[in-house]
């Protein structure tokens, strides 16, 4: 069993998620549609060792026993599944290295990025071949973004209906060469964010007066963000993720107590970009569980949103990329993404 190294993008919702149907299997309340980032990206090496005693994760060269672990919960399903199929008897635990190249846990989706590069090389690294969907599973029960970065470009994930979460997975809608869109993120704070994706989710499920709304106007949207992206209508795409955009932090903020995942600067870039859009500009924001703001623009526009947003107060940094391609693996000793 060798060391294999794979990378990842990390993707943003455009139509999000937000809730669990079942905590067990990880399995979303609702659908959601992305676009997986070139520029932002996971590289994570699984090697297996014979004679170690259990996984050594270190991930961004630390050891973290609670991030730990989800991603030796991922290695024990992948190393039962190489059982199954009779590639290994008795899979010995791994060690595993996996970095980001940018903020981890403050809103940018580090988690979708690592457990999609992670179930890549585990599998490859016990000797699975897998079908995409069969990745893309044992990435969303690790976290439920993951499951949408095995793919690149425009990624639509399903919420499925069976118990088991085998219908629950992502698939392509459209290669990211097909729609070349930028996308430009405002970082406004560096601190990881207060509370975590899953528990916010389960505090708004409980909480929430606006809760079945949400689940009953979810359909609506992905039907109409999908029409925009097979037909390339930017107009279309950005008034619908706009949408859901603010809808599911509406649906966060009316939590009890309430989610605010915003700073005084993410309200500043989210009018600056609404201005621009006003003056002809093809740009549009979405904002995940943290306070950085992704301008999503057509390719000609990218210098005027950048330039708008370097000068809001309390921007921080500015990341830029295009669309990128899904999880794969990484040639031996491939240099750190
Ligand atoms: O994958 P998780 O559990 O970190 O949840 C992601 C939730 C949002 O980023 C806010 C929305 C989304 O669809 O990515």
């Amino acid at each position: 069993m060798a060391s294999v190294t794979a990378t990842a993008g990390a993707n943003i919702a455009l139509v999000k998620y937000w809730g669990k149907r079942s905590l067990e299997g990880n399995l979303p309340a609702v659908g959601s549609l992305s676009i997986t980032l070139q520029a932002l990206r996971s590289r994570t090496e699984v090697a297996p060792a014979p004679g170690l005693e259990r996984d050594d994760v270190v991930l961004n060269g630390r050891r973290d026993e609670g991030q730990a672990r989800r991603v030796v919960d991922t290695l024990e399903r992948i190393r039962a599944l190489a059982r199954d199929a009779g590639v290994a008897t008795a899979p010995p635990p791994a060690v595993v290295r996996s970095e980001n190249n940018f903020p981890t846990g403050a809103g940018l989706a580090s988690s979708a990025s690592g457990f999609a590069a992670l179930v890549v090389a585990a599998a490859a690294a016990y000797g699975l071949t897998l079908a995409p969907a069969r990745l893309s599973a044992l990435a969303r029960a690790g976290s439920g973004s993951a499951a949408r970065s095995i793919f690149g470009g425009f990624v639509e994930m399903a919420r499925g209906e069976r118990e088991d979460g085998s219908d629950a997975v992502a698939r392509p809608l459209l290669p990211a060469a097909d729609w070349p869109l930028e996308v430009v993120v405002a970082i406004t704070a560096r601190a990881e964010k207060a509370v975590g994706s899953t528990q916010g989710m389960n505090l708004t499920a409980r909480t929430s007066p606006y809760w079945s709304g949400w689940l009953a106007s979810q359909e609506a949207d992905l039907e109409e963000a999908r029409a925009a992206v097979m037909g390339r209508d930017f107009e279309r795409l950005a008034d619908v993720s706009e949408f859901s955009c603010l809808k599911m932090h509406g649906l966060a903020m009316s939590a009890r107590p309430g989610l605010l995942y915003w700073n005084g600067a993410t309200v500043e870039c989210l009018q600056r970009i609404r201005a621009l859009r006003r003056s002809g500009h093809a740009v549009f924001f979405t904002v995940d569980a943290g306070p950085q703001v992704k301008a999503v623009c057509a390719p000609a526009h990218v210098a005027p949103v950048r330039d708008a947003l370097a000068s809001v107060a309390g921007v921080d940094t500015l990341l830029h990329t295009p669309l990128g391609p899904g999880a794969h693996l990484l040639p031996d000793g491939a240099a750190p993404a």
